[in-house]
């Protein structure tokens, strides 16, 4: 199946006449096999006028003109600039692949088969708002803080906002699970053997720049005088840039202010809002029930 993105993206590179892709010059072709998420792929109503690309899809995307005795860019050259760009930003955002080209507009609201969660609708409303008014000057963007049980939709939610983002606006984003892609990555540096031997610093900076960022699974991490001053740094940086932070949690924000992070969870409080999803097991619609 084919989505078209007109409505995910403001790129016009295809022919503004073309159903297929709605002007924008590629498509998003879904259930490719080895993905579950689809792939970004050129619309006909680019590629059919670019056989004689002599580039044969790779960069630069040239061709020799003869009139002019030179190189120009192939009739398909923006059209597959924009999508190696939306490509790069998505594989630079370490977003899983199940969650990889999801957007708003894909997110089941539970019209067809059961009750609209509330819960999960004011989230939805949240998220769609700060997507929307992403490029308004006078809108201050703020993160949330997700929390629910398993299953309720809080990565899903949170990689959707990323998608837009970057489909929308070329955002710089980032999904990082708070110990397999973070503590563990940072720890890893210390390793003598390990590729990013040394490069804890040039790590966390990344962590703490880059536009906005998710951070998944938000309290399974080890409470340990390392674990909560390396979150704290990264809070605390991102507090101070006033950068966008998305947490997802299994428990409510408060259960940190007592804990060893109640300077965190200070900076929590001012820096996100906290969003309670009560809808059920999402992965359990698809399990067939046990008699
Ligand atoms: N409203 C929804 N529409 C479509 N798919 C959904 C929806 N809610 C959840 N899902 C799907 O159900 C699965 C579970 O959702 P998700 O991974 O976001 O849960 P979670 O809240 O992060 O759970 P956990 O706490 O276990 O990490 C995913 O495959 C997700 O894509
Ligand atoms: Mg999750
Ligand atoms: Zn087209
Ligand atoms: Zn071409």
């Amino acid at each position: 199946m084919k989505m078209n993105l007109s409505e995910a993206t403001a790129i016009r590179e295809g022919s503004p006449q073309c159903k297929n892709c709605g002007g924008v010059g590629f498509t998003l072709v879904e259930n490719v096999r080895g993905s579950r998420s689809g792939a970004l792929s050129l619309c006909f109503c680019v590629g059919s006028d670019c056989n004689k690309c002599e580039s044969k899809g790779q960069a630069p995307y040239l061709v020799f003109d003869q009139s002019q005795n030179r190189m120009l860019p192939c009739v398909c050259h923006n059209a597959r600039l924009s999508v190696r760009n939306l490509e790069q930003l998505v594989e630079n955002a370490n977003i899983p692949a199940r969650y990889r080209f999801q957007f708003l507009s894909t997110i089941d609201l539970g019209e067809s088969n059961h009750d609209p969660d509330l819960s999960f609708i004011v989230a939805h409303d949240w998220a769609n708002e700060l997507v929307h008014n992403w490029a308004d000057p006078a809108f201050v963007p703020q993160g949330f803080y997700l929390w629910g049980g398993t299953g309720s939709g809080k990565t899903l939610l949170a990689c959707v906002i990323l998608n837009e983002l970057i489909f929308r606006y070329g955002v710089k984003c980032k999904y990082a699970k708070v110990n397999k892609d973070f503590l563990s990555a940072i720890r890893d540096t210390y390793q003598t053997d390990s590729e990013t031997h040394g490069q804890e610093r040039f790590i966390e900076r990344e962590f703490a720049n880059v536009d906005v960022l998710v951070i998944d699974d938000f309290g399974v991490q080890k409470e340990s005088e390392f674990n909560n001053r390396k979150l704290y740094d990264l809070i605390d940086s991102r507090y101070e840039q006033e950068k966008i932070t998305l947490l997802t949690s299994n428990h409510p924000l408060d259960e940190w202010r007592e804990r060893g992070q109640g300077r965190i969870y200070s900076r929590l409080m001012e820096m996100t809002k906290e969003i309670q999803l009560k809808c059920p097991d999402y992965r359990m619609k698809f399990t067939p029930e046990r008699v």
